[in-house]
């Protein structure tokens, strides 16, 4: 069987702008190994076939349930994790033929925030010999103009200059985070990928943290992934919306275009589980069947089958690509483009089979998460 997922390039850019991150049909499988000879039994398809761009400025939100591949895409992006196939361009450049010394220059432009700040610093070095050390590492400042660029960080990030001597136990959640952006900052770079950046934290000081990553955006031009499991956030901060599925995009938008008509079944359930402020808009939830399967087995044909509310004989068979409407929102669903194009994407890009499975497999795709 073959469950090679081709994707077109996604989304098209309107206004002819050259994308600052660039993925096309990415993929991370890790190997999962058993017995005492480490023997590969099978690989858990964490990224499977991704393909988007994100334009300079903007913010693309990556949104999907815990597993899916969110925090697996933005590593394997940045090279934390090395890709299993598939290419990475960063403004044009391929990040995987980069040289060693080439990586560390683009990695000065490629920043990540994780979700626990605790755990991204040293508790052993005080945030300003942290970020200091990080200055010497890419060449940008040392002694004196380290420090000076340290506390410039640290205010312009809402924290004070004697911050800088303190130890990362010595902050709050909130402000710990606040240190963790300084210190992307401090390398003064394009791109970051912010996963789940305020899911750590108070509800009470998340806006804040969402308001200084838009207030950054805007005074130094970033680009930004922002990975959430959230939609209420991504509503808030996002300017497009990828949303994943055991591994692959099922549908891109607009914010706009999405909050307000999403394309996918899968998309539509979990905007549903959202709350709305207003009452008078009170949407009906739906309840999604069963588990998520197993990326390392996922379901034939469509990914999403064995739980779409929808689901159709040919959701079983071919595998439904994500191609484009008119209005440039993309969605990777037989309700939405007719399966005959999904077939002809799948095999303009080169899958011979056209993404038309075997029905035999399907026996064995319901399995649960391991
Ligand atoms: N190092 C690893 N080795 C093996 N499997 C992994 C590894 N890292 C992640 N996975 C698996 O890859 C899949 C995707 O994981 P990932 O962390 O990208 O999901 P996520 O969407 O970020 O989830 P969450 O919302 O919980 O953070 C999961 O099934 C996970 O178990
Ligand atoms: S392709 Fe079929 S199973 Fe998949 S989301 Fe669309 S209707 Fe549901
Ligand atoms: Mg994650």
């Amino acid at each position: 069987m073959n469950r090679t997922s081709v994707t077109e390039p996604t989304p098209l850019d309107t206004q002819d702008r050259k994308p600052v991150i660039s993925l096309r049909n990415l993929k991370k499988h890790f190997p999962i190994r058993t017995g005492v000879f480490s023997r590969v039994a099978g690989h858990v398809k964490a990224v499977d076939g991704v393909s988007f761009d994100i334009y300079p400025g903007e913010t693309f939100g990556l949104v999907g349930e815990s597993g899916c591949g969110k925090s697996t895409t933005g590593q394997v992006i940045l090279r934390l994790l090395p890709a299993t196939g598939g290419s990475v361009h960063y403004r044009g450049e391929d990040v995987y033929a980069a040289s060693g010394e080439r990586m560390r220059a683009l990695r000065k432009e490629m920043q990540i925030v994780f979700q626990d700040p605790y755990s991204a610093l040293n508790p052993r070095m005080t945030v300003g010999a942290a970020i200091r050390e990080i200055l010497g590492v890419h060449g940008i400042a040392t002694g004196a103009a380290a420090q000076h660029r340290v506390e410039q960080v640290l205010s312009r990030c809402g924290l004070q200059p004697y911050h800088s001597d303190r130890y990362p136990h010595e902050f709050s959640g909130g402000q710990r985070q606040r240190v963790v952006i300084a210190r992307a900052l401090a390398l003064d770079p394009n791109f970051i990928v912010a996963d789940e950046p305020i899911s750590a934290l108070d509800v009470s000081i998340q806006s804040q943290i969402i308001n200084l990553l838009e207030d950054l955006q805007e005074e130094f031009d970033l680009t930004y992934l922002f990975v959430s499991h959230d939609l209420s956030v991504v509503k808030h901060i996002a300017d497009r919306v990828g949303v994943m599925y055991l591994g692959k995009l099922v549908e891109v938008a607009e914010k706009k275009a999405f909050y307000e008509k999403p394309l996918h079944p899968y998309s539509e359930a979990l905007l549903s589980a959202v709350p709305v402020s207003d009452p008078s808009h009170k949407k009906e939830r739906i309840i999604l069947k069963g588990d998520v399967p197993s990326p390392s087995n996922p379901p034939s044909g469509c990914p999403f089958h064995t739980r779409c509310p929808y689901v159709m004989d040919v959701c079983r068979k071919v595998v439904p690509q994500l191609l484009p409407t008119e209005t440039g929102h993309y969605a990777a669903c037989h309700l939405v483009h007719p399966p005959e194009k999904s077939i002809a994407a799948a095999k303009a890009a080169g899958d011979e089979t056209g993404g038309v499975v075997d029905t035999e497999s399907q026996e064995s795709s319901n399995a649960p998460v391991s």
